[in-house]
């Protein structure tokens, strides 16, 4: 347990668990880690665990982080709790408490192993808080909340974040900004896991070399080698789908990590050289480990279907951001290489989808992703897609952030913005983007009116014929409206890995196959 210089509390009047929220292990039908807060250090914080039903019947210690944020000097106190070894497909009960404070109850179920059954997940990114804190620089919505509910009517197996949280890195009291994201997800996420990729705004300057000292105490993620980069990227196995969480700032050309109100005042800013502007911060590890992950998993019989979720998209047709170059540089081609299903993004604050989409344009400059299996320029929404053809991109930014991409804000029905280019700059001023556009064929639905939203992900794994799905819904909802109603469905439909052969696709071209 590091404990560093905190003072151990006398546990009379201990403070309560807080902020309760689960993760799953790297094999989630066997491993999940239960996280917590305190307000202060506590003494003996620990999980007790046992089958839904039954007394708790294991007890394990948790380890305490710590993290001091750089601007407000204020610790926030985590725990948290691993568990393997458990039973595929099964119901858990169990309670994290501390000397001197009652405990605090969660469930969980763990994933079914291989092709054995059905399961649901949920996304959506970028959801911010229901209601101010501090001074209320940070975003807050509504929405931010009521799609907690909404995500948990539909009792997800687990849930993906991709990206943008809590947008602590705009807030002049960022621990108290963690503390009510957590306690407004926590209705949800101690009973089923919220699995994050970090966005722009995770990067919260000063903490830690890099920024994402507060967003990695917070979550135990999967391991991916590296112990300094932990929880920026990893993967995990549910059932028949590999999920491969990614951290994009390390590839992006926008700066989109900057903050004027942690330049103005975490001390030491410009002396010790803070800067959130960390492209490149791996130094290609990631990349490296990227490709690992996707080989495996497309040599890997018992997967299915790769997800990958991310932060910043590749394809975008909002005047908001823009799709980011360096996205398409780095990820794409690898993408299309190991044949990546379906790729999870938000930073934009709407719902898009694209056509199932491999290789370039031809002619294209800006790597503007080719419709491939579909013809180019049909404006009729598919009712079922072969993923084999190529990959679908799914922006789901409307977790709640107040300001939501508006119909008008939305380019005309065949362009593309794309982040091509950064000005220079510094770590004072945030460094401009220079923005391209482009035909955006591959766009196949765009949300328009109701910006606020999340998808759900029905997963049959074991269909008549051999085949396999995903049935893809967006249930959307308005400002201000706790009412999410279906807008958008699409099938992912395709034979289940053991009758293919890995990098072939339906065209009959053949992508560069390493794995
Ligand atoms: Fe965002
Ligand atoms: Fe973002």
């Amino acid at each position: 347990m590091a404990t560093g210089l905190v003072r151990r509390p006398d546990s009379a009047g201990a403070p309560p668990a807080e902020q309760v929220h689960l993760q799953f292990g790297a094999d989630a039908s066997t491993q999940v880690s239960v996280s917590w807060a305190a307000p202060s250090a506590v003494a003996r914080p620990r999980l007790q665990l046992g089958p839904a039903g039954l007394p708790a019947s294991w007890q394990v210690e948790a380890d305490e982080r710590v993290c001091t944020d750089a601007l407000t000097g204020v610790t926030a106190f985590t725990y948290h709790a691993s568990v393997g070894s458990l039973e595929p497909g099964s119901r858990y009960a169990y309670q994290v408490l501390h000397d001197g404070s009652p405990p605090v109850p969660g469930t969980f179920s763990t994933a079914p192993r291989g092709r054995s059954a059905p399961f649901r997940f949920t996304s959506f990114g970028d959801q911010s808080v229901p209601a101010p804190v501090g001074r209320g620089c940070g975003p807050h919505s509504p929405n931010a909340g009521y799609v907690v509910d909404a995500v948990d009517r539909l009792d997800p197996l687990f849930h993906l974040l991709n990206g943008d949280l809590c947008y602590a890195n705009g807030s002049d009291a960022p621990v108290a900004t963690w503390a009510s994201y957590f306690g407004n997800i926590s209705r949800s996420a101690r009973h089923r896991p919220w699995m994050p990729a970090p966005g722009n705004h995770e990067n919260e300057a000063g903490n830690g070399p890099y920024g994402y000292l507060s967003y990695q105490t917070r979550f135990l993620l999967p391991g991916n080698g590296t112990p300094a980069h932990r929880g920026q990227w990893y993967a995990f196995t549910a059932g028949p789908v590999r999920v491969v969480a990614l951290n994009n700032d390390d590839v992006c050309l926008q700066d989109g990590g900057f903050s004027g109100i942690r330049r103005d005042s975490v001390p030491g800013y410009l002396a010790d050289g803070v800067d959130p502007y960390v492209r490149g911060y791996s130094g290609g590890l990631q990349r490296r480990w990227l490709e690992r992950e996707l080989a495996a998993a497309r040599r890997d019989e018992e997967i299915d279907w790769i997800v990958v979720v991310m932060h910043q998209p590749a394809v975008s047709s909002a005047h908001f951001n823009g799709a980011d170059l360096g996205v398409r540089q780095n990820w794409l081609p690898l993408f299309d290489a190991y044949g990546v299903d379906v790729v999870l993004a938000g930073h934009e604050h709407h719902y898009e989808r694209s056509h199932p989409v491999r290789g370039v344009a031809p002619g294209s400059s800006l790597l503007t992703p080719a419709p491939a299996g579909r013809p180019v320029g049909r404006r009729h929404k598919p009712a079922e897609i072969d993923t084999r053809q190529g990959t679908v991109h799914l922006t789901i930014g409307g977790g709640g952030h107040p300001y939501s991409t508006p119909a008008r804000r939305l380019h005309g029905p065949r362009q593309g913005i794309v982040i091509a280019g950064v000005e220079r700059g510094n770590p004072l001023v945030q460094r401009r983007s220079v923005i391209e556009t482009e035909p955006a064929d591959w766009s196949a639905y765009r949300e328009a009116r109701a910006p606020y939203g999340f998808a759900s992900f029905d997963v049959a794994p074991a269909e008549p014929g051999g085949m396999t799905s995903i049935a893809v819904t967006y249930w959307g909802a308005s400002a201000g409206s706790a009412s999410y109603r279906p807008r958008d469905r699409v099938v992912l439909r395709k034979p289940q890995r053991s009758a293919w052969l890995p990098g072939r696709d339906l065209a009959g071209s053949r992508p560069a196959s390493r794995g």
